[in-house]
C-alpha cells in the first residue's frame, strides 16, 4: 500500500516536472541552460547558494551567452546581463513587477515600496518620492554625524590590530542612522550590546535568505510547519510591535501640536533644527485625500529600514576594504577631504562639504560597480511578451544581472582593477547608462538613491580623517557572497592607525 502511494507520488512529481520543463524549454530553447535535472532542476551547478552570481558568470562565459536559463525546482528562471535587454526591460512601463523570491518579503514588508505592484505602487511612489527631495535630506546629515561619532568610538578599539573585521559596526551605525532618520527613534544598535531590534532586523534577513535558497520552502503550505516560520514570526512580532508603537506614539504627538494654539518650536533641546523622520511625513501625506492606514505607513517604515541599511552597509564597507587595499586611492580622497576641512578631524559635515566630494563620489561608483549591494534583481510580466525574437512566458522571472554588466571588459576595461577615475567625467561620458545599474534604473529606480550617497560620503569622510586604512595582515581576500545583499562571506578585515597630519 505505502510502496503504491510512493510510486504514485513519484511519478505524479516527474510527470509534473516534466511537463513544466517542456512548458518553460518550448519557449525559451534557445537560451543556453546547464543541464537541469527532476526536482533539484540546475541544481549541481548551484551547490553553494552563496557563490550564485559568481557561477552564473562562469556559466555566461562556458556557454558564450549574455542570457542563462535556470531551472529551480519545477520553474525556469532567465539571468541576463545583456545590454540591449537590461535596457529594454528596465525602461519597460509595463514589465514592473518583482519576481520569484520578493514574496519572502511580503511578511515584514507588506505591500511597501519594494514589493507592491500596480496601482498600489504607482500612488505609493508619486505621494513617496517627494519625501526624497535633497532639501528634506539635508536634514538628516546631523544624524549621520551624531552615529558617526559613535562608530569612530568604537573603532578607535581597533587601532593597532594587525586586522578586524569592519562590517559589523558599520551595519550597526546604519542600522542607527535608518531607524532615527525613517522613525525618528534612536535604538542605539551601536551602544548596546544586545539589542533586540538589530538582533531581529539582522535574522530577518537570513531567514528571507534560507528561504529563498531552498526550493521546498517557497510554498506556504511546507513553510508554515517549519521552524524557520516560528522564529520569523517571533522577529516580526518585535519588528512590527515597535514600528506600531512608535506610530501611535507620533500620531498622538502631531494631533497634541496641532491642537496647540503656539507654533510647535523649530529646534530641539540643543538648539538644532528639529528632524522630521520620513514616518511623520507619511502620517502628513494622503493618497487622493485619503490619509494613509497605520499598516501603509508600516509597510513603507519597513521597507526603508530594510531596504535602507544593509545596502549602505555594505557599500560603506567594500569601500574601506578597496580604500585600504589601494593607497594611491586613498591618498588622493584624503587630500580632497584636506582642502575641505584641514586638519579639522571633527567638524561636522554640512551639505555644501558633501557636494565638494568630488573623488570620494567615484569611489563609491567604483565601488558599487564592483561590489553592488544588489547584485541582482528581477522582474515579471503580466501577459507574455517577445524581445528580439524570444517569447518569455507571463509569470516567469527575469534576472537583471547588475554584478555581470559591472564586470563586463566591453564596458569597463580591466574590470577587476579598483580604479575610480574610469567615472571622472573626461573618462565616462554616460552613453552607456544601463551598463552601471547598482540603483537599478526606470520607473523602479531606488528611490533611495540619494540619501545612500549622502549617508555613505558622510561616514566615509569621517572615517577617513580620522584613520589612516591599513590591509589586513596576513592580506584579505574577500569572498564574494550574495544573499538578500551581496556581503562577503569571510568578513571585510582591515587595519587602522590613527591619523596624522602630512
Ligand atoms: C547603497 C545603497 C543602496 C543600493 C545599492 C540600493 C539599490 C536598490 C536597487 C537595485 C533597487 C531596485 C530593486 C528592484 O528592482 O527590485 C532599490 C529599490 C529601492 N530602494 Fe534602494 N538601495 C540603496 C539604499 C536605499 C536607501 C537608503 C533606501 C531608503 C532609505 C532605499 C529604498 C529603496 C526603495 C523603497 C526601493 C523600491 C523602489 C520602488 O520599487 O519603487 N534604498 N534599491
Amino acid at each position: 500500500m505505502w510502496f503504491e502511494i510512493l510510486v504514485s507520488l513519484i511519478i505524479g512529481v516527474l510527470t509534473f516536472w516534466c511537463y513544466r520543463y517542456y512548458y518553460y524549454y518550448s519557449y525559451l530553447k534557445v537560451i543556453p541552460s546547464p543541464r537541469a535535472w527532476p526536482i533539484i532542476g540546475s541544481g549541481l551547478e548551484f551547490k553553494n547558494p552563496e557563490d550564485s552570481v559568481e557561477t552564473m558568470l562562469v556559466l555566461m562565459n562556458k556557454f558564450k551567452t549574455d542570457s542563462l536559463r535556470i531551472h529551480i525546482g519545477f520553474r525556469a528562471i532567465v539571468m541576463s546581463r545583456d545590454y540591449k535587454f537590461i535596457e529594454f526591460l528596465l525602461s519597460s512601463q509595463t514589465i514592473m513587477n518583482k519576481g520569484l523570491g520578493y514574496k519572502f518579503f511580503t511578511p515584514w514588508l507588506g505591500q511597501g515600496l519594494l514589493v507592491s505592484t500596480g496601482e498600489h505602487w504607482r500612488t505609493h511612489r508619486k505621494m513617496i518620492t517627494p519625501t526624497f527631495h535633497f532639501q528634506i535630506l539635508e536634514q538628516f546629515i546631523d544624524v549621520f554625524h551624531s552615529n558617526g561619532t559613535i562608530l569612530i568610538d568604537k573603532l578607535r578599539k581597533h587601532l593597532g590590530e594587525s586586522s578586524f573585521d569592519v562590517f559589523p559596526y558599520i551595519t550597526l551605525c546604519a542600522l542607527d542612522i535608518i531607524c532615527e532618520t525613517a522613525m525618528g527613534i534612536s535604538i542605539n544598535a551601536q551602544l548596546e550590546e544586545h539589542s533586540e531590534y538589530a538582533t531581529c532586523v539582522s535574522n530577518m534577513g537570513r531567514i528571507i535568505q534560507t528561504r529563498g535558497f531552498n526550493p521546498f520552502l517557497h510554498y506556504d503550505s511546507i513553510y508554515k510547519h517549519s521552524n524557520l516560520y516560528r522564529e520569523e514570526q517571533k522577529c516580526l512580532q518585535v519588528l512590527h510591535g515597535r514600528t506600531d508603537s512608535v506610530i501611535q506614539m507620533r500620531r498622538e504627538n502631531i494631533l497634541l501640536e496641532g491642537s496647540k494654539k503656539e507654533k510647535p518650536a523649530e529646534t530641539d533641546e540643543l538648539g538644532r533644527k528639529k528632524k522630521v523622520p520620513f514616518l511623520d511625513m507619511l502620517l502628513q501625506a494622503s493618497i487622493d485625500g485619503r490619509p494613509l492606514t497605520n499598516t501603509e505607513i508600516r509597510d513603507e517604515v519597513s521597507t526603508f529600514m530594510f531596504g535602507g541599511h544593509d545596502t549602505t552597509a555594505a557599500g560603506i564597507s567594500f569601500a574601506l576594504h578597496s580604500l585600504a587595499n589601494n593607497p594611491r586611492v586613498q591618498d588622493k580622497a584624503y587630500q580632497e577631504l584636506k582642502e575641505i576641512f584641514g586638519d579639522d578631524k571633527e567638524r561636522p559635515c554640512t551639505y555644501n562639504d558633501l557636494q565638494c566630494m568630488k573623488y570620494l563620489e567615484l569611489v563609491i561608483k567604483e565601488t558599487l560597480r564592483l561590489y553592488p549591494s544588489a547584485p541582482f534583481y528581477t522582474r515579471t510580466a503580466v501577459e507574455d511578451f517577445t524581445y528580439d525574437g524570444i517569447t518569455y512566458p507571463k509569470n516567469m522571472t527575469i534576472g537583471i544581472l547588475a554584478y555581470g554588466i559591472h564586470r563586463d571588459p566591453r564596458y569597463f576595461p580591466n574590470p577587476l582593477e579598483f580604479r575610480p577615475e574610469r567615472f571622472s567625467p573626461e573618462n565616462y561620458d554616460g552613453r552607456k547608462p544601463f551598463s552601471f545599474i547598482p540603483f537599478s534604473a526606470g520607473p523602479r529606480n531606488c528611490v533611495g538613491q540619494k540619501f545612500a550617497s549622502m549617508e555613505m560620503l558622510s561616514t566615509l569622510s569621517r572615517i577617513l580623517r580620522n584613520f589612516e586604512l591599513l590591509p589586513a595582515t596576513p592580506k584579505h581576500t574577500l569572498k564574494v557572497a550574495a544573499d538578500t545583499i551581496l556581503r562577503s562571506a569571510n568578513g571585510m578585515k582591515i587595519a587602522l592607525v590613527e591619523r596624522k597630519s602630512k
